[in-house]
């Protein structure tokens, strides 16, 4: 009572009255977010953080079993030259460590593989392939066993998730990848953090993710196609519309390529000129860091 009557009269000096203020101001912050939590996209709905995790576990044990096909079907095929572009980007030598999280049925890692089979004649490079979903590394383990890597020690699949990779050591890593993955993570921030842990030094962070078409024209076919036509495949080739209309809704909320960018430099990594190469107009987009 005296305290906020002196405050009130202004009988305090502005400093003490400014400290006041703020202490009050954070203390009435800390309650509001214990009765209203931090809230997130997932998709075009906002959601309480600690559910986005469970929603998109949901989406990804969904489409599992049809992720191949209906990749294929919603790019028509074009995510194929995307992600022949990404591993020839990262022109991976022989021997190479290879983290790739958010690996899903393990179209990067089989890539990297064949990569440096095939042009280094190398069988020493490795690949450890996380991904928060069971049933996605599940498609991905089968999909090895009948690959020339099968009985090989150079695959390696762990149920990790991208903001806390609890089983991968600091500077273990030669090049962390994440392809069509990050923009389902809660915190974007932390899982560039993590990826800066676990690299080697003068390691180097590779992410292939839709980003923004900023020419008028193109960006308007494209919502059509995305908005009024991949949902509708999700229901007749996987019988899911829901879970397509999230991955379409993700896109849009996933920053803008000099935004990401900016991400990546505030973890620590160098980027080259810009960072990141747009493809197809900008609807996908390779970032690039480095950890010097
Ligand atoms: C669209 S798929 C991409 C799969 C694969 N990288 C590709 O390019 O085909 C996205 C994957 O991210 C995984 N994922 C989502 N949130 C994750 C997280 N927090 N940590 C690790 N993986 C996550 C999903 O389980 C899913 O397998």
């Amino acid at each position: 009572m005296l305290r906020s009557a002196l405050v009130s009269r202004s009988l305090l000096p502005s400093t003490t009255k400014r400290a006041f203020f703020s202490t009050v101001s954070k203390r009435l912050q800390q309650q509001q977010q214990q009765h209203d939590p931090k809230l997130t996209h997932f998709g075009f709905r906002n959601v309480p953080e600690e559910q986005k995790e469970s929603l998109v576990h949901q989406v990804f044990a969904n489409v599992a079993g049809n992720y191949d096909v209906m990749n294929d079907a919603m790019s028509l095929g074009i995510h194929r030259i995307w992600k022949d572009q990404f591993i020839r980007s990262m022109a991976p030598g022989p021997g190479t460590k290879l983290l790739d999280v958010a690996g899903g049925t393990g179209d990067i890692a089989m890539r990297f593989l064949d990569y440096c089979k095939n042009i280094h004649r190398d069988n020493t490079s490795h690949v450890t392939m996380v991904d928060i979903n069971p049933h996605m590394l599940e498609e991905g383990k089968k999909r090895f066993a009948s690959s020339p890597y099968a009985n090989t020690n150079q695959t390696e699949f762990m149920v990790q998730n991208a903001e806390k990779l609890e089983n991968i050591p600091d500077e273990s890593m030669d090049v962390y990848t994440i392809a069509f993955g990050i923009r389902n993570c809660t915190h974007v921030d932390r899982v560039v953090k993590e990826a800066y842990r676990v690299l080697k030094p003068g390691g180097r962070f590779m992410c292939l993710e839709f980003s923004q078409v900023d020419n008028p024209l193109i960006s308007k076919v494209y919502d059509i196609y995305s908005f009024d036509v991949i949902p509708v495949l999700g229901q007749v080739i996987a019988k899911d519309r829901d879970s397509y209309q999230y991955l379409v809704e993700s896109i849009r909320k996933f920053p803008p390529q000099e935004e990401f960018a900016q991400i990546i430099r505030d973890a620590g990594f160098s980027t080259v000129g810009k960072g990141y190469e747009d493809l197809t107009f900008g609807v996908a987009a390779i970032h690039s860091g480095y950890k010097i």
